[in-house]
């Protein structure tokens, strides 16, 4: 039989953990999470602690949903997350679970549900179809080999970079001012606030020794770069890779080589702290269009 019930919140972090790590560890872009890291998850300041379900089949654990609702979006649009263990797939368990993130979403007012599916996992798209989802985005991760840089493309070269300082409060407030200018024409943008720029800063469970750079034009700084390294995916996949996790130049200072310059140094950076590589992660329709820059640094998908 199955039993859906609500997560116990302080009880039921190593239930979860346990289904995502069996559900998601055929995923090559996967590495196991532990509970320490998702309390650290929790500490983000929005994060949503209801609408979090964990579906059990006689007994057994087999699948858990959340129907995340972020209160700083104005828009009434709720995501929903599920995921269900391999050896409990296609029973309708995952049916079970989106319904009933679907409903809580109802209930907590939401008018529109977006859910967020692997474009591995057909079987989860056709489902999303047949409950009238329709496609809205698609994402990719690209990598590149530090083997394969491309060098003298038309990066600009009268910028001066300079790292942000974490001890210092303007450096962490002029990079949240330039998050929110660069990416304010990107798909579910919603301002990013201090204390969330904080806590990815100090408090992210997943990239340590990160670093962020700011191009700086004329004593202005107008774009930056940050790079991390995830040492628990590099020692469980074997490899040496860093991430690029954010990257933006002001709108004024476009297409004139700052962020290819940006990205240069970046990739820099994690290369002197020993990655060979680097990856990132894109979303397709990125009005800006993001990816052509990565193309033309050497970055593939
Ligand atoms: C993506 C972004 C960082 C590019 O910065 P930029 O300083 O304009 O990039 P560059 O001038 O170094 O561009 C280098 C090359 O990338 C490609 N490129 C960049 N923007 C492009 C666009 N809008 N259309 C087509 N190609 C583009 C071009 O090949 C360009 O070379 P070219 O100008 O000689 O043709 C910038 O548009 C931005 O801040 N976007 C918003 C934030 C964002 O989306 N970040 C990425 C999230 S994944």
């Amino acid at each position: 039989m199955l039993n859906m019930r609500r997560f116990g919140k302080g009880v039921d972090e190593p239930v979860w953990i346990e289904v995502l790590n069996a559900a998601r560890k055929d995923h090559e872009d996967w590495r196991a999470i532990s509970v320490e890291e998702m309390l650290l998850q929790e500490k983000h300041p929005e994060f949503d602690f209801e609408g979090r379900f964990i579906a059990e089949l006689d007994g057994k654990l087999a699948g858990v949903a959340h129907a995340h609702v972020d209160k700083l979006r104005k828009d009434g649009k709720g995501l929903i997350r599920f995921d269900v263990i391999p050896e409990f797939r296609g029973r309708g368990i995952e049916r079970q679970l989106i319904e009933t993130a679907l409903r809580e979403l109802k209930v907590r007012g939401m008018t529109t549900a977006q859910a967020w599916a692997d474009s591995r996992e057909r079987d989860h798209i056709q489902l999303l179809e047949t409950l009238e989802f329709k496609h809205v985005r698609v994402g990719s991760m690209m990598e590149i080999d530090f083997a394969n840089v491309s060098r003298n493309i038309g990066e600009n070269k009268e910028v001066a970079i300079r790292p942000l300082q974490k001890d210092l409060d303007e450096d962490i407030t002029l990079f949240n001012w330039l998050i929110n200018e660069t990416f304010e024409e990107h798909f579910n943008y919603r301002p990013e606030t201090l204390e969330e720029t904080r806590h990815f800063l100090f408090s992210n469970p997943y990239l340590k020794e990160q670093e962020v750079f700011f191009a700086v034009l004329n004593g202005e700084s107008i774009g930056y770069i940050g790079v991390g390294i995830d040492e628990k995916y590099n020692l469980e996949k074997k490899v040496k890779a860093g991430e690029v996790f954010t990257i933006g130049v002001l709108k004024t200072c476009r297409r004139t080589g700052i962020g290819v310059r940006l990205m240069l140094h970046g990739l820099e950076s994690l290369k002197v702290k020993g990655m060979t590589s680097a990856m990132l992660g894109v979303d397709d329709y990125n009005p800006t269009k993001a990816i052509r820059l990565y193309e033309k640094v050497g970055f593939r998908a």
